[in-house]
């Protein structure tokens, strides 16, 4: 019984590591979205909290943000956009201040 626990542990570990993977990268959203999208640079600080999910993915699949961002790779967009969607207004971890103030 005790090897069970301590194999169920493990296991509930190992899936909280996958859906910190799964939860899509922050660093890059950060290193992307966050070199305009900071205090006192040229575009208003933004969180992922402030939309929900679906409205995340439809931003950048119907092209409406305002300028230009064509120059974050496609690959990396995936990755910002996950990490937007799993930090959601309707998402279990909602965040709110991800860019420093
Ligand atoms: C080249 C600079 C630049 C980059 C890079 C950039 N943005 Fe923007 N973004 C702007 C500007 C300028 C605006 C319009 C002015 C404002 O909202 O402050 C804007 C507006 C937005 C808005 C609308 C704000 C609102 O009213 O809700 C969102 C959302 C947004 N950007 C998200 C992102 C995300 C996510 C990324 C990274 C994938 C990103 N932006 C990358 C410059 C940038």
């Amino acid at each position: 019984m005790r090897k069970f626990m301590v194999s169920l542990m493990a296991s509930a570990f190992l899936m909280a590591g996958m859906d910190v993977m799964a939860a899509g990268d922050q660093d890059l959203f950060l290193s992307k979205c966050g070199s305009c999208h900071k205090k006192d640079g040229p575009a208003a600080v933004i969180s992922p909290g402030e939309k929900a999910g679906a409205v995340w993915k439809k931003y950048f699949e119907r092209a409406r943000h305002p300028v230009d961002i064509s120059n974050i790779s496609a690959a990396d967009m995936a990755k910002i956009v996950d990490f937007l969607v799993s930090h959601a207004a309707d998402s279990e971890q909602p965040a709110a201040a991800i860019i420093p103030k």
